[in-house]
């Protein structure tokens, strides 16, 4: 064994032994209540017949061949951007390959030297990686907690930037935005709002919880994925003309990656035509989240806080979820345990992802197989 293979060894097995190691798993066969394809638009056949279709009409190409600001730039992902900065109400969006590079781009590049970032303590890992690498000082405030973030923000110096998601990934729970919207304008504040679990959810046309509250020109820098409810890949940065150009100038995730497929850019265009003429999936998805929140209070269910299609039974431990999650596979349920640290320990939990193609009855079933569980 090598030098290196023995240092990675160790840290393999010590995640081991703290029952917190991870492994690519096939789920075929089970019931999904773990995917981020809320709508059901990952697995529609029509969808895929019409991307098939809107593929026909462009130019052939396999790959976009070079990054946007050398040969992978084309007509139509420009046309793509222009229809999304229609559904986003925003001056201009820019499209990046996934949402993942786009939070990481922004918050490496905005935030500079003698800015401060404050982060909600829940953020995506994507967040607190473009954080790491930007230059200006940073900290975090207590989860949807403002008056916490009102605290921070007065010590705060140069441009100040406030970090923040519409619904929280692991914890289902929604961002008081108008509120954070007010207190951002007494201080001055620029908002970052990932909107990766609410792009399709909720929103005209799925345009997310900024729009819906009608907000949007408040919120400086929007992101919007496509790899979640839109049942693609992908993602956007909405926003002014200035801060697109910018991106363009300075996101090095854009800069320095090849360009999206057309094969990709026609997904994400189809998926919203797709939605706009759907768009009743919204409330099929409402009415799941309903029943899966009334049966949950019924049976007493520790379930987390959450009106989303994120929901979440805590089972503290990691064995014990570990274990949990087993059980309901076996029973033909695909649910995934959220350890520590992912989570904060005693908050680890079975994470349950509603969707539209959940039928009542297999949400009834798990509720009662999560009514028994130890
Ligand atoms: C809140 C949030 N932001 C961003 C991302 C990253 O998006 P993508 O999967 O498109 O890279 C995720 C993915 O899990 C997420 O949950």
């Amino acid at each position: 064994m090598t030098e290196l293979s023995r240092l990675l060894e160790a840290k393999l097995k010590q995640r081991q032994e703290e029952n917190s190691l991870r492994k690519l798993t096939n789920t075929s066969g089970l019931v999904d209540f773990t995917s981020n394809d809320y709508l059901g638009l990952a697995r529609s056949e029509e969808l895929f017949q019409r991307i098939n279709e809107q593929l026909k009409t462009l130019p052939q190409t396999n790959g976009a061949s070079g990054s946007r600001l050398l040969s992978g730039n084309s007509q139509y992902i420009e046309q793509v951007e222009q229809k999304l900065a229609t559904i986003f109400k925003s001056e201009a969006a820019l499209i990046f390959n996934s949402g993942y590079a786009a939070n990481q781009g922004v918050l490496a590049c905005i935030p500079r030297k003698g800015d401060t970032i404050i982060y909600d303590e829940l953020v995506h890992a994507c967040i607190r990686d473009g954080i790491r690498l930007s230059f200006a000082k940073h900290f975090s405030f207590k989860h949807n907690d403002l008056s916490d973030l009102e605290k921070k923000l007065k010590r705060s110096t140069g441009s100040l930037f406030i970090a923040v998601e519409s619904i929280y990934s692991m914890d289902g729970d929604e961002c008081p935005l108008q509120e954070l919207v007010a207190l951002a304008k007494r201080y001055n504040a620029h908002i970052i709002l990932d909107e990766a679990h609410s792009t399709g959810v909720i929103g005209p046309d799925g345009a997310g919880m900024a729009v819906s509250q009608g907000i949007e020109q408040q919120i400086a820098i929007r992101i919007y994925t496509f790899g979640k409810a839109m049942g693609c890949h992908g993602a956007c940065v909405a926003g002014s003309k200035t801060l697109i150009d910018y991106l363009i100038n300075f996101a090095r995730p854009f800069i320095f990656t090849t360009a999206m497929p057309n094969h990709n850019a026609a997904a994400i265009d189809c998926s919203f035509q797709f939605l706009k003429s759907n768009i009743d999936l919204q409330n099929t998805l409402q009415q799941k989240i309903n029943l899966f929140v009334s049966l949950g209070k019924e049976m007493k269910l520790n379930t987390l806080n959450s009106n989303t299609q994120i929901q979440g039974v805590v089972l503290p431990g990691n064995n014990r979820v570990k274990t949990a999650s087993e059980k309901l596979r076996s029973k033909g349920f695909d649910i995934r345990p959220i350890l520590s640290p992912t989570v904060p320990k005693g908050s680890e939990r079975l994470r349950i992802c509603l969707h539209t193609f959940n039928s009542d009855e297999e949400i009834r079933n798990l509720i009662s197989e999560l009514a028994i569980i130890e």
